[in-house]
């Protein structure tokens, strides 16, 4: 992302922030991956790193009766998330943090599950993984989704764009190869199906970039860039056999 340039920063907000995902995920996906889990306790407790507007939080929060801290480091989405919490009247059992991923401050071995939808690929897949699994209780479980190559020898201008997007994005098996060698247990993984791109993330925000680009008509910077924001949903559209979103559920 490009959030060195305040314009892009800004336009990119002015999207994202109207939606109700941030990334391609759905409530049967998490539900099924949420489902790979055993022998959880009761009273379990949930970590959601890079929670974003929230979506799959309060879908946890309907699979379980456990707890739930969410962190997201931008403020709008926390501020949205905690709004929810506050109507369906589940400030008991959620908490939105607006905090770093990379600087959390939980005690050792405190959660039973790590979630992470979308997120994880900020801090590395293998350094992720590595650096939050200390929060995790032994016998606890990582769900976390992270995008992956599923076929080889794309063409050139899918290579192209994740090079600048993900240059370090790997295939399933390299990313099992990686959460064996840090000691986990494969629990189970899957691939997100194409409706979870499209119906929560791509289809409103084609929308939305519709709405956006109305705002900033007069503003050539701003028009400038939408191309970009148009792009991710064009390479999907076009090479959605490629690349996708892999779930991975393992165990300490
Ligand atoms: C692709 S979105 C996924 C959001 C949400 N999990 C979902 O699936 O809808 C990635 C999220 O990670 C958050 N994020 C990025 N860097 C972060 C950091 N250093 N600490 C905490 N959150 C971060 C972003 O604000 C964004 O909400």
């Amino acid at each position: 992302m490009d959030f060195e340039n305040p314009k892009f920063k800004e336009v990119f907000f002015n999207i994202y922030n109207a939606l109700s995902r941030g990334g391609p995920g759905g409530t049967a996906s998490t539900q099924k991956a949420f489902e790979m889990m055993r022998e959880l306790p009761v009273d379990l407790k949930i970590l959601d790193v890079g929670c974003g507007p929230g979506k799959q939080t309060l879908d946890l929060a309907g699979m379980t009766k456990g707890e739930i801290i969410a962190i997201d480091n931008h403020s709008p989405f926390i501020d949205r998330l905690s709004a929810k919490i506050q109507t369906r009247g589940l400030g008991q059992r959620i908490t939105a943090m607006n905090a770093d991923m990379f600087h959390l401050e939980f005690p050792k071995e405190h959660f039973n599950v790590i979630w992470s939808e979308g997120a994880i690929y900020q801090m590395g897949f293998e350094n992720g993984i590595r650096t939050l699994g200390e929060f995790l209780k032994p016998g606890g479980y990582f769900a976390v989704t992270e995008a992956v190559w599923l076929k080889p020898n794309p063409p050139q201008e899918l290579k192209k764009n994740w090079a600048q997007e993900y240059p370090d994005m790997k295939n399933i098996a390299e990313n099992i190869k990686i959460i064996q060698q840090c000691g986990y247990q494969l629990a189970g993984y899957f691939t997100l199906p194409n409706s979870d791109w499209l119906d929560d993330f791509y289809i409103p925000m084609q929308a939305r970039i519709a709405v956006v680009k109305e705002r900033y008509q007069n503003d050539t910077e701003a028009m400038d860039l939408m191309p970009r924001f148009e792009n991710e949903i064009t390479i999907f559209n076009k090479y959605s056999d490629y690349f996708g979103y892999e779930f991975f559920i393992f165990r300490k």
